[in-house]
């Protein structure tokens, strides 16, 4: 039987590949919007198909601001995705979400300032709604599978998306978490904008892997965050096809795949 979802997988640092995806072929996507980060690894697992994207491309060399988000998101829609799943490493905020965790984002703050951040421009004006930001089915699903690989979650996570890709001042570590605030990262805006543009529901994992620079005088660099995603990675992946295979047989329809029904005030006629 062919399964009715199409999951689009997007890695965060540390993950470029899934494991266990049968008949499994790196398929370069062109986009009009120009490259995404890198082909796109296009399998099965059991009768779900799979696509998966790594966000900074195999051997991370595209920096956080160089994303080309639009270019990845249409080739994965482009691809056949019904959804998406990103994972992405992230700084806590809070004390009690400590490294090694997995939070499943409810919320955003955008801070980015300086990516294309829609598919859409004068000619035709279109306002989505970002009131709900992420699918509530597929972020339920992913605490289940987290739950289920033995790693520990925390739901309801706000993320605060910095531009970057300098980490943040002391300062503005505090500030984001009097904002209310549970987690930090540099990739997962404009990425989820656009999945609403593109009427795929969209669903965060942010694996912990630093406190940021809030707590004890301590700072994140590089190193605690790589050797952070190193020991999780290996549970991400668990969760991942853990996910996978409970997808129930059918997918009923969400309203984020109608997302631009109510959204485009250009009038049909003015359309370019
Ligand atoms: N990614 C992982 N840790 C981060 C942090 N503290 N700030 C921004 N992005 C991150």
């Amino acid at each position: 039987m062919v399964s009715p979802w199409t999951i689009g997988i997007i890695g965060g640092s540390g993950l470029y590949a899934i494991e266990g995806l049968e008949e499994a072929q790196w398929i370069p996507v062109d986009s009009p919007w120009g490259k995404p980060s890198d082909e796109i690894l296009c399998g099965r697992i059991g009768d779900v198909n799979v696509r998966f994207l790594p966000r900074h491309g195999r051997g991370h060399p595209i920096s956080p601001g160089d994303l080309n988000a639009r270019a990845n998101i249409d080739a994965l829609k482009r691809a056949g995705c019904t959804d998406i799943l990103a994972i992405s490493a992230v700084g806590s905020l809070r004390e009690q979400i400590e490294p090694g965790r997995f939070a499943v984002v409810e919320q955003f703050i955008d801070r980015t300032t300086s990516r294309d951040n829609s598919f859409f421009g004068t000619g035709f004006v279109t306002h989505v709604s970002m009131a709900d930001p992420v699918c509530p089915r597929l972020s339920e699903m992913a605490a289940t599978a987290i739950a289920g690989a033995k790693g520990k979650v925390a739901t309801g996570a706000t993320y605060l998306a910095m531009e970057g890709p300098q980490f943040s001042t002391r300062a503005e570590s505090r500030m984001y978490r009097e904002w209310g605030a549970d987690v930090i990262g540099m990739t997962a805006m404009p990425e989820a904008k656009l999945a609403r543009e593109a009427e795929l529901p969209y669903a965060l994992i942010g694996m912990v892997t630093d406190y940021d620079c809030w707590k004890d005088g301590e700072a994140v660099d590089v190193g605690k965050v790589v050797a952070q995603m190193q020991k999780n990675s290996q549970l991400a992946r668990e969760a991942v096809v853990r996910f996978i295979n409970a997808l129930p047989a059918e997918r009923e329809s969400s309203p984020i795949d109608f997302a631009l029904e109510d959204a485009i005030i250009t009038a049909p006629d003015h359309h370019d």
